[in-house]
């Protein structure tokens, strides 16, 4: 029988944030969520950390602690995405202001002390925003990077370019020194960049899946991603919007979904032209050694009807 796997989601929601950590608190014979952290990305962390909070309340969540984290990156000023997912980081459909408050530690401090606490090995860090929390947790604790199990994150790009700027994808160009610190860890990681997430687009007839099972979670995530699926059509003229992180539990969950390779990941953090971009050597020809797998396919119809059936879950 396949272990329980035990995870963290360090996340800046964001709908499709939203929908990754809670198809995951779904995916409960697979997955063991021990902690949500929220950091600065999409929106100010107070936000981010209210949208989680709302989306648990939403799903009738409470065993799942919350732990807000950074507030600005690591030595940047903090760039924020209300274009994409408006003032609140969750435009679309309003949900009520949450009971729940978050934990008092920070969420870094949180993620050191819950993954210490496990066996070595035993805990995958699932990141879904600027890796500042991330940065700061291998800072604080030297033996955090080889005590965890591994790191699946969403973020940079491989042959697809940039949505934040022509060379960088949001979560990297937001803090691309904590985003170096990671790929330099030694930590095992992979990574889901924008190559996987544009093939796996919110489409009207996707989306009423949502619509029509009429669940209050089903409802408000059709309002929610209808509103960002606006934005990304005006912007790519495809017929719906990437759902971008949720590829990270579905990762976890059908890794046979996705196909990649292990590679050198570079962040540049010095040009101002390309800053934040992910340098992949996918040819092998810069002779430094593998630090990730980077993920460069996926089954977007496979994916999103996965991601859906365990999101109606709740
Ligand atoms: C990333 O940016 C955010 O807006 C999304 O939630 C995702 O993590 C995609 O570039
Ligand atoms: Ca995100």
């Amino acid at each position: 029988m396949q272990r329980r796997r035990k995870v963290i989601f360090d996340t800046d929601p964001s709908p499709d944030d939203a929908v990754a950590f809670l198809s995951a608190i779904a995916s409960r014979e697979e997955l063991e969520v021990l902690a949500i952290t929220t950091v600065a990305g999409n929106v100010p962390v107070e936000l981010t950390t209210c949208n989680a909070l709302k989306a648990l309340e939403l799903a009738g969540v409470t065993e799942v602690p919350v732990y807000a984290g950074a507030s600005e990156p690591l030595v940047r000023r903090l760039v924020t995405a209300e274009h994409v997912h408006g003032r609140t980081g969750f435009d679309g459909y309003d949900l009520p202001t949450p009971k729940r408050q978050a934990g008092t530690k920070f969420a870094p401090d949180a993620i050191v002390e819950l993954v210490m606490a496990q066996p070595a090995g035993s805990v995958t860090l699932c990141c879904l925003a600027p890796l500042t929390n991330v940065a700061l947790a291998l800072a604080r604790e030297p033996k955090l990077a080889e005590h965890l199990e591994e790191i699946v994150l969403m973020g940079g790009s491989c042959f697809e370019g940039g949505n934040i700027t022509a060379a960088a994808e949001f979560n990297f160009f937001v803090d691309p020194e904590a985003a170096a610190r990671v790929f330099r860890s030694g930590v095992p990681i992979t990574m889901i960049p924008l190559d996987c997430t544009h093939q796996a687009l919110l489409t009207e007839e996707r989306l009423r899946v949502l619509r029509e099972a009429g669940t209050p979670v089903g409802t408000a995530f059709y309002h929610l991603l209808e509103f960002n699926k606006r934005f990304d059509r005006g912007k790519y003229g495809w017929e719906g919007g990437p759902l971008h992180d949720a590829t990270v539990t579905a990762f976890l969950l059908q890794p046979e979904l996705f196909a990649g390779r292990r590679v050198h990941v570079g962040i540049e953090c010095a040009s101002t032209l390309t800053l934040g971009a992910s340098v992949v050597d996918w040819w092998s020809v810069s002779g430094q050694q593998a630090n990730a797998t980077v993920l460069r396919s996926v089954d977007g119809e496979g994916y999103i009807q996965l991601i859906f059936e365990r999101l109606l879950r709740l």
